[in-house]
């Protein structure tokens, strides 16, 4: 058959309703400033959809660095891969900030978090190593897992004592290969909000000799008392050997960062292809880094407004009766249960009727039944924003209990 043809026949999980969802439910436009207020079709909605964690998207400090970081160097520089010719003074510096406040030995930029992800899994095992994953690891994790030439084994989420399992397994098969172990989770999971079991994960170092790689895209900025992340909040930074995190969240800009031994970065440095073979970070994305950065740490204030908001809402909605799940993080889940119709007229009537825009989860990314709304929480967010949605949360699962989101689609968009 020709490739193209298959193609047409088969869209894809997502792809299928592409016909029915492409510009409202899929690729909607969010327009204006990022901020909790935002322009879609025409009219300024509340958002809750954005990870911009700690409100410096439109922080006027980081606009200004930005604004003048672009006129300085423009978009170009430097050109090509680090190795060759694309490194800077500034590229290192923020390495070094990084690494200070990872407290680790050295870290490594990477253009693209996810990317990174997947090259650095690749870079650091070969066919002799086994990898052992959480199920539930983002699809950067399951793409750097796919690569690898050897062993895998994957837990069910979270579950320690099947961890324990999967490493006894995994050492059986290393002593043959002489190979190694390396164990991978995140810190914070994007879509339930509850955090990789670190702790007891690290503890099982005592009985098994493995390497833990932790992907904190969603922890970094939020959690720890300051701000650096899962493993800080748990009290186990140190026992993370290799720290992942992502600029795209916390940061509210594009790339990310891996920290780890001096050693382990020198080789990665060295070795990952998606750096080696790839044009470095442009200069006002690693300017606009250190000014977010510099915020992220000078000003805990951001933290506290995150989280004084991610305690009102979690509250608020548990308070009302609404399931969110196991949620430890800002990252809050609304389950309910309906088709994939009623969780789009549900989504469709609470952005044209009550002007919230937040995203939504179905089917084939949670089981058929289950639909989740998802909400992030911001710093920027206000108290009346958290009781309106919820008073809006309210009125909508009336409607959902009462099957009034069963017909077809409630409005044409
Ligand atoms: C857990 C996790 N890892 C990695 C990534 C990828 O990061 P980036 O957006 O920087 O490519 C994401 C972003 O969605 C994520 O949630």
């Amino acid at each position: 058959m020709d490739l193209f043809e298959k193609l047409k026949k088969n869209r894809g999980p997502i792809g299928q309703h592409a016909k029915d969802s492409h510009g409202y439910f899929t690729f909607p436009k969010l327009e204006g400033e990022i901020g909790t207020r935002m322009n879609f079709r025409g009219k300024e909605r509340l958002v809750w959809s954005l990870n911009n964690y700690l409100g410096l998207a439109n922080h006027p400090e980081v606009r200004k660095a930005d604004a003048e970081a672009a006129a300085k160097f423009g978009l170009a520089t430097p050109m090509g891969a680090r190795m060759l010719s694309g490194n800077s003074n500034y590229h290192e510096h923020l390495e070094a900030e990084l690494t200070g406040f990872m407290k680790k030995e050295d870290t490594i930029l990477l253009n693209y978090g996810y990317q990174g992800m997947v090259s650095a899994i690749d870079c650091l095992v070969d066919r002799h190593d086994v990898i052992v994953y959480d199920s539930e690891s983002h699809a950067c994790i399951i793409d750097g897992v796919r690569l690898h030439m050897g062993k895998r084994f994957v837990f069910p989420h979270n579950d320690i004592a099947n961890c324990e399992k999967q490493l006894e397994r995994a050492t059986r098969i290393v002593e043959e290969t002489g190979g190694s172990i390396l164990v991978i989770t995140e810190g914070v999971f994007g879509m339930s909000g509850d955090m990789g079991k670190l702790k007891d994960i690290a503890a099982l170092k005592k009985k098994y000799q493995f390497r833990f790689f932790v992907d904190d895209a969603h922890g970094f900025g939020t959690m720890g008392k300051t701000g650096a992340g899962t493993g800080e909040e748990q009290g186990v930074q140190d026992e993370i050997d290799i720290y992942f995190g992502t600029f795209a969240k916390s940061m509210a800009l594009i790339g990310g960062f891996i920290s780890s031994r001096e050693d382990v970065v020198e080789y990665l440095r060295y070795n990952m292809r998606s750096q080696i073979f790839a044009k470095s970070l442009p200069l006002p994305i690693v300017a606009g880094a250190l000014k977010r950065l510099e915020l992220l740490r000078s000003q805990p204030e951001l933290k506290e407004n995150l989280w004084k908001i991610v305690h009102a809402l979690q509250d608020g909605l548990k308070k009302a009766g609404f399931n969110i799940g196991k949620t430890e993080s800002p990252v809050t889940p609304v389950y309910m249960n309906g088709s994939i119709g009623e969780a789009t007229n549900l989504i469709f009537d609470l952005r044209e009727n009550y002007d919230i825009f937040c995203s939504m989860v179905v089917y084939p990314v949670v089981p058929k039944g289950v639909i989740i709304l998802r909400l992030i929480p911001t710093a920027a967010h206000s108290l009346d924003d958290v009781k309106y949605t919820i008073d809006a949360f309210n009125k909508a699962y009336v409607k959902l209990k009462a099957g009034e989101y069963m017909s077809d689609r409630i409005a044409a968009f």
